[in-house]
């Protein structure tokens, strides 16, 4: 007798492996630069780090209501209701350990054997496997550079049988930065609403975007998407918090109940002591916010004016997030000493190994030929790294 026979459909998220992998290397002394993290550089900002101390001191420290403490959900129904002017009540808000238990809530809430859901590619690494986990069947909606990874209404129709259940979109993006087309999202939503679909929209990298496209909510572009969406949200991003492990999720009620009977029955309530660092994040000073996306956006358009200096390589400009895409498949089927690069993950590996610098295959995020550079790191990191990928680049031949 071995493992379930579902451990054998799903995959290790790539971006932790190759994470702690290039911590490992460090450890041992390596100077290795990671490109691949999935998180902020910055600390958290000291009044959300205060509040939580200040939790602690007075306490705070039990179980709370699964769903949340009461001050937490309201903090969040008044942010959609500034920024995206819709009304929730408390029975559809649900905080949770992270965006991505609010995420796997949802996705087993409302997916089960043989339902089919709809994914653009390039996607976030859980979202394939968590959907297997659910016995779910993914379908993936391609995109390609030439278009900005953008995909039409027409691409979504042509994907649509009978078992579709759920349309999965994640804007800001990752792996891209892209922001998706308002227009085609407003078409989504009505085809949501008129065939009876779900949505789930992951929209966890909301606060940081360079301005140059406006990001909006799904239900603030179509508030009648309420009741087939659920928005999926958290702090990690945006609040610098990846570790506190907090993250939320606004729907219809009956969805939000049953992700809330999942939640109770797998990790019970959120942290008790983060909850009050989110309600401090979310109705404090936004200052820290807009001067991570600055900072954000200067390694952005650092990242860019190097790779203008390494030949055959293309991306689509990134307008959010902090990734760039990077095209680096005109580099496929060159050799250097023993080694062969044939697809982004023996490429990843060449240049963590030969360049020592950790960046994460296409393949993980299903699209072969790039490799995903995250820029939350310095700019002298960055500069370093860039030298390094064209360095092992241009030696393949
Ligand atoms: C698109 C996307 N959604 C969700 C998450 C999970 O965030 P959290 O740390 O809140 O679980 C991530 C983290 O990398 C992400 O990139």
């Amino acid at each position: 007798m071995g493992l379930a026979l579902r451990m054998s459909k799903i995959q290790e998220s790539m971006t932790l492996a190759l994470s702690a992998k290039a911590k490992k290397m460090r450890r041992e002394g390596i100077d290795v630069i990671s490109l691949s993290a999935g998180e902020p550089d910055f600390s958290t900002p000291d009044n959300i780090k205060n509040k939580a101390i200040e939790a602690l001191s007075r306490g705070f420290t039990h179980y709370t209501t699964v769903s949340g403490i009461p001050e937490l959900k309201d903090a969040i129904i008044q942010k959609y209701k500034r920024e995206s002017n819709v009304d929730y009540s408390p029975n559809q808000v649900i905080v949770s350990t992270g965006a991505k238990q609010a995420l796997y809530n949802a996705i087993f809430a409302l997916i089960g054997p043989g339902d089919e859901v709809l994914i653009p590619i390039p996607y976030w690494v859980s979202y394939r496997d968590q959907v297997i986990m659910a016995e779910g069947i993914p379908v993936f909606i391609d995109t390609d550079e030439k278009s900005g990874f953008q995909f039409s209404i027409d691409d979504v129709k042509k994907s649509l049988t009978s078992k579709t259940k759920l349309i999965l979109l994640n804007t800001p993006n990752n792996p891209t930065g892209v922001i998706y087309n308002e227009d085609v999202l407003k078409e989504i939503a009505d085809l949501a609403i008129e065939r009876d679909l779900y949505i789930i929209s992951d929209e966890i990298y909301e606060k940081i975007s360079y301005g140059e496209i406006r990001v909006r909510s799904i239900v603030a572009i179509e508030p009648k998407v309420k009741e087939r969406a659920i928005i999926i949200n958290g702090f990690s991003k945006a609040y610098a918090m990846t570790g506190w492990r907090l993250g939320y999720a606004v729907g219809p009620e009956e969805v939000i109940k049953a992700m809330n009977k999942i939640q109770g029955q797998v990790t019970s309530c959120p942290n008790s002591i983060a909850q009050w660092a989110g309600v401090e994040a979310l109705t404090g000073p936004q200052d820290e916010v807009a001067r991570m996306r600055d900072e954000f956006k200067k390694r952005r358009d650092f990242v860019m004016e190097k790779l203008a200096g390494i030949p055959h390589v293309s991306y689509v400009r990134p307008q959010g997030a902090f990734y760039i895409f990077v095209n680096i498949s005109y580099y496929f089927n060159k050799v250097y000493k023993n080694y062969k690069v044939a697809d982004s993950l023996s490429m990843s590996e060449y240049l963590l190994n030969e360049e020592k610098i950790a960046l994460v295959p296409g393949s993980a995020f299903g699209k072969e030929g790039y490799l995903r550079l995250s820029y939350a790191t310095s700019k002298e990191n960055l500069e370093k790294a860039l030298d390094r990928l064209k360095s092992g680049l241009l030696k393949l031949t």
